[in-house]
């Protein structure tokens, strides 16, 4: 089997200040544009396509997989920017990162309301 995940849209109030504001959290390259999409690429060539829209925005959430400095630099750029961040889905643990599967996580959202995750370690790859 050969299937992977290649991209997806995410539906943005401002396609440039979202994609700018992942690209600027995360410290990965600017986004390009691509027809309607400004596409925003990670390592694993997985486009996220930001795609602009005055109607409902649904909240999603999004999990990127980092290593332990990337944490450092991302979780200090959050602080700096005094951006909330929690250390669970739910949102019940503002302020607090995660430690699962030994590694370090949590979550905070972007400018539409979706939830963007960030971890060190991919689930159930701990003792
Ligand atoms: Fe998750």
């Amino acid at each position: 089997m050969t299937v992977q995940f290649n991209h997806t849209i995410i539906r943005a109030r401002d396609q440039e200040a979202s994609a700018r504001f992942l690209t600027e959290i995360l410290g990965l390259p600017d986004a390009t544009r691509f027809g309607p999409f400004q596409v925003v690429k990670v390592e694993n060539d997985v486009n996220l396509d930001f795609y602009e829209t005055d109607g409902e925005i649904a909240s999603q959430q999004y999990a990127f997989l980092i290593t332990e400095s990337e944490f450092d630099e991302i979780f200090a750029r959050i602080r700096e920017r005094r951006i909330d961040y929690w250390a669970d889905p739910g949102q019940s643990r503002p302020g607090e990162i995660n430690h699962r599967d030994g590694g370090r996580g949590l979550y905070f959202e972007d400018l539409n309301g979706h939830l963007l995750e960030i971890l060190t370690r991919p689930y159930g790859s701990g003792d």
